[in-house]
């Protein structure tokens, strides 16, 4: 090969480092090597399927690309940032292993259709790593609702304590939305697994191509439909990034559950020294860092969507050079989100969780007031008035500094000449839970019923 940069055409000289520092990707695209070389083995095997090369060509041109990749993945593979980026990369090279048969593989194709297709593999490959991570997740979270499928804590609505919820049905709902995230990224990988290759620049091929058979090759689930719209649109990667998003916001919602219950005031759980820190100056502390991290990497997620909404936003059709800013975006969300979900992973199934404190609240939060209405309302009184009632107690049982359920029957029967022994039925938390039998709810028998439902699903998902 001639020196001078192979995509010379008519801007054939006049590279300034600095200007070729701003303009490559290949300090960052190069991931996508195994990618661009599938694709294009894909496409050799096309084009002498469709005679537009011959079979022996094409069988020199995929060992060339084999021989590449062995070069890559052994580390000799010398990446140069002259050549722009990947593809620019690996042709070179192939042309120097394979001499000029190499300078055939471009054929019918662009680098705007190349790099959609590289990009939609690699974000596919990597939507499949989170599903894997999210159902090991799930699989925590089920595995430790199990395990205390019977001990109560307070439920909460606006962080004040409601009615008695059992921890398995707290963890259970995280294991819901975690699930969820799940088929988010199933569905999206139907759209996100369509191949562009054969739209060419924008406007599709003279020749004889057969985009179908390059999409059955790499495994893919349909073929584009539009060549312009093959090569200018990124909504797969936006919509990976939006899954991502809604994981990462998940992830830190159970982190911020974990940093208030692993504080002193609540105390509900104990954190491995593994995931906590220590002060530097307070020798008290023992900090939830991991957690806290998890919450504010949420942001970085987020912000990788926010940026390619706005890179993309005032693009004129078709491929413009800003869509390259779709990688470093994606690499960092994935790093981020990857990196979360086996820590969370981690994390959950290492809590320590403390009965005693979760009682102490159940007691403190008076979560049972709601059973003393429902009570006095079974009874024959009007849910209003039962209501206040129950308020009634409540005052009392603050000003006592104990729960309704220590209150002496006089006093409650003061309050209500209808309240009998059975009270005591009615305020036990135990009750209270197993009483909420409704679908989805906090009942054992309905929880036992959503552990199960949940582990049919992630065996068949
Ligand atoms: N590095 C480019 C990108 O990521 C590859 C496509 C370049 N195409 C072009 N016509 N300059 O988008």
């Amino acid at each position: 090969m001639g020196g001078g940069k192979l995509s010379s055409g008519r801007a054939s000289q006049g590279s300034i480092p600095l200007v070729e520092e701003f303009t490559q990707s290949v300090s960052y695209d190069r991931v996508l090597y195994r990618q661009d070389i599938a694709g294009s083995k894909a496409h050799a095997r096309m084009l002498a399927g469709r005679g537009i090369i011959s079979g022996e060509e094409a069988g020199r041109l995929i060992r060339g690309l084999d021989a590449v990749l062995g070069e890559i993945e052994s580390g000799v593979f010398a990446w140069n940032t002259a050549d722009e980026d990947l593809h620019m990369n690996i042709e070179r090279r192939l042309t120097e292993l394979v001499g000029d048969v190499g300078k055939k593989l471009h054929t019918g194709r662009s680098r705007n259709d190349q790099v959609s297709l590289d990009f939609r593999l690699y974000v596919s490959d990597r939507a499949g790593v989170w599903r894997d991570l999210l159902r090991a997740l799930v699989s925590v979270l089920i595995d430790r609702a199990e395990e205390h499928a019977d001990l109560l804590m307070p439920g909460f609505t606006h962080l004040q304590p409601a009615q008695p919820v059992s921890l398995a049905q707290h963890l259970l709902a995280y294991a819901c939305m975690f699930l969820r995230d799940t088929e988010r990224l199933s569905e999206a990988d139907r759209r996100i697994r369509v191949c562009p290759l054969g739209a060419a620049a924008l406007a599709g091929s003279p020749f004889p191509l057969d985009p179908h058979s390059v999409a059955a090759d790499l495994n893919m689930h349909g073929v584009f439909r539009n060549s312009m719209d093959a090569v200018s649109d990124r909504d797969f990667v936006l919509e990976a990034l939006f899954c991502a998003s809604l994981v990462m916001m998940h992830l830190s919602r159970l982190s911020e559950d974990l940093i208030l219950w692993v504080s002193p005031a609540f105390g509900f759980i104990r954190l491995p020294d593994a995931y906590s820190t220590g002060s530097s100056i307070m020798p008290q502390k023992r900090n939830p860092d991991t957690a806290e991290l998890m919450r504010g990497k949420c942001g970085r997620v987020y912000g990788a969507l926010f940026s390619l909404l706005t890179v993309m936003k005032g693009l004129p059709m078709t491929y413009n050079r800003d869509l390259q800013e779709d990688k470093e975006q994606f690499l960092d969300a994935d790093r981020t989100l990857s990196l979360s979900l086996r820590v969370a992973a981690g994390m959950m199934a290492e809590v320590g969780f403390v009965p005693e404190k979760m009682r102490a609240a159940l007691r403190r939060g008076f979560v049972n007031a709601t059973d003393l209405a429902d009570y006095l309302t079974a009874g024959g009184v009007p849910f209003r008035d039962a209501y206040r009632m129950a308020g009634k107690a409540v005052d009392e049982a603050e000003k006592r500094g104990c729960g309704l359920e220590d209150l002496p029957l006089d006093f409650l029967r003061s309050i209500s000449p209808l309240i009998a022994d059975d009270v005591r039925d009615a305020l036990s938390y135990e009750r209270a839970a197993a009483r909420r039998e409704s679908p989805g709810g906090t009942g054992p028998l309905s929880v036992q019923r959503q552990i199960a439902d949940l582990r049919r699903e992630l065996a068949t998902g």
